[in-house]
């Protein structure tokens, strides 16, 4: 007799019995995982992998109901490869209002930044699970509305897993535990790094719209992507805010454009983060090819240093008691996928979006001061309504998209000081 496919949702605490138990489902005997996919571009496509992934190593079915993006090649190019049906390809900026009603338990979003905060809020307004891409927004409000959303999904018993995969990499993780164990002792200070150089750029074409360039070449528009401080660095930001276990009180930073060929964004950031008790952590990153590389981070404690998920150094004579980290997979971005759809089969829903919204919020506090040249505090962002930058909102906003009111930001850098 063939065993009746149970609801990923509505049978959660049962298949959580099962699972507890045996770890594992024979094939086919579990509930069948549905996913759909807002944004089909480089990360979309790879969650898609990573889902699917995760689904063999848990032993479940997978199906990937529905994908959507912008832009229909880009929506037919990850419907051709998962052989999806025409009817579950969308495209067009209210796509992700399509995906959403496709029938799925969890949606993965990887758009650019700036829709996050609209798409995560439909989406968990619909109960669905969520993975939701970093960063998770470009301002300040859509920061906090992502920490409410996160909240309303904690109500709900909705998983929220973030892409900041160093948080679900056993390097990582077991050096987190050992610090918290008193292995460097209190960290003083460090230092955290992107230095490379710009991704990709996308030349306007003719007849172009403004809102199509933009979804295009978001990766150089900081009303998109939140610049590269935000985009990228928000990783090494991330670290730093979780092994210190606190975000900074303040940033005083600066940056500028020096070779950068499309967009608005600055290529280069230097930023002092301010995290209280005289412990301060130098944040740099660069985009400019022919330069100096490294991406990473690096703390001194009172008694020994760490590099991120690399070496630990304690103190001469000290001998570490290695903690036991055991995850499913080496490959990080799969284990994020595990760590979220197990968290919902054993009734416990990861909730990452408060960090993943602060540690957003922190590279947004670094680029509004090197942009201002002006020191900005943790409370300017979360707290004092009275602050130029508290109700800060970047033009065109998500919504603009889709009420095809879209308007092309200059294409220049701001000047510090005159911001
Ligand atoms: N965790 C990681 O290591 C990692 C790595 C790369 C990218 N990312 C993040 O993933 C996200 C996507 O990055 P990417 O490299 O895949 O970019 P990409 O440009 O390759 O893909 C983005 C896709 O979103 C589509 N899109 C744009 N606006 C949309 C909208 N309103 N609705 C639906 N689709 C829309 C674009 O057409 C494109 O296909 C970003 O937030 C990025 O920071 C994370």
């Amino acid at each position: 007799m063939e065993t009746p496919r149970r609801d990923f949702i509505r049978n959660a605490a049962l298949a959580g019995a099962a699972l507890a138990a045996s770890n594992a489902y024979a094939a086919g005997n579990g509930p069948r995982i549905k996913v759909g996919l807002i944004g089909c571009g480089g990360r979309g496509n790879g969650a898609i992998s990573d889902f699917l992934e995760a689904c063999k190593v848990l032993n479940l079915e997978s199906e990937v109901t529905a994908v959507g993006d912008a832009f229909k090649s880009q929506a037919d190019a990850v419907g051709d490869r998962l052989k999806l049906a025409p009817e579950r390809r969308f495209h067009g900026f209210d796509a992700y209002r399509k995906v959403i009603a496709s029938g799925c338990d969890y949606v993965v979003m990887a758009t650019p930044p700036a829709f996050r905060p609209l798409h995560f809020a439909a989406a968990v307004e619909a109960g669905k699970h969520c993975f939701i891409e970093k960063p998770v927004a470009v301002d300040p409000v859509g920061a906090r509305a992502v920490i409410a959303t996160g909240e309303v999904a904690r109500t709900k018993g909705l998983a929220v897993v973030a892409g900041t995969q160093r948080r679900h990499t056993a390097s990582y993780v077991k050096n987190k535990m050992l610090i918290d164990l008193g292995a460097i002792g209190p960290i003083r200070g460090g230092v955290v790094q992107w230095n490379g150089v710009v991704p990709w750029i996308k030349r306007r074409t003719a007849g172009e719209s403004a809102a199509d360039y933009l979804a295009r070449n978001w990766l150089n528009f900081t009303e998109m992507s939140g610049d590269h401080i935000v985009e990228q660095h928000v990783h090494n930001l991330d670290v730093a805010v979780w092994y210190l276990g606190r975000p900074p009180v303040s940033a005083v930073g600066f940056g500028g454009r020096a070779r950068r060929e499309t967009g608005n964004q600055f290529d280069f950031f230097s930023v002092d983060f301010d995290f209280g008790d005289d412990v301060h952590i130098h944040s740099q990153c660069r985009q400019l090819a022919g330069t100096w590389g490294r991406v990473g981070e690096m703390f001194t404690g009172a008694d020994g240093s760490c590099f991120g998920g690399g070496r630990i150094k304690p103190p001469a004579g000290r001998k570490l008691q290695e903690p036991e980290v055991k995850f499913d997979t080496d490959n990080a971005m799969v284990q994020e996928h595990v760590d979220l759809i197990r968290s919902v089969l054993t009734g416990k829903p990861l909730n990452e979006a408060r960090q993943i919204a602060d540690s957003t919020m922190v590279a947004i506090m670094g680029r509004i001061s090197s942009y201002t040249g002006d020191m900005v505090r943790w409370t300017d962002l979360t707290r004092d309504a009275q602050s130029p930058w508290y109700n800060l909102t970047l033009s065109p906003a998500p919504a603009d998209f889709e009420g095809g009111k879209v308007t092309l930001p200059e294409e220049k850098p701001t000047v510090p000081g005159k911001a």
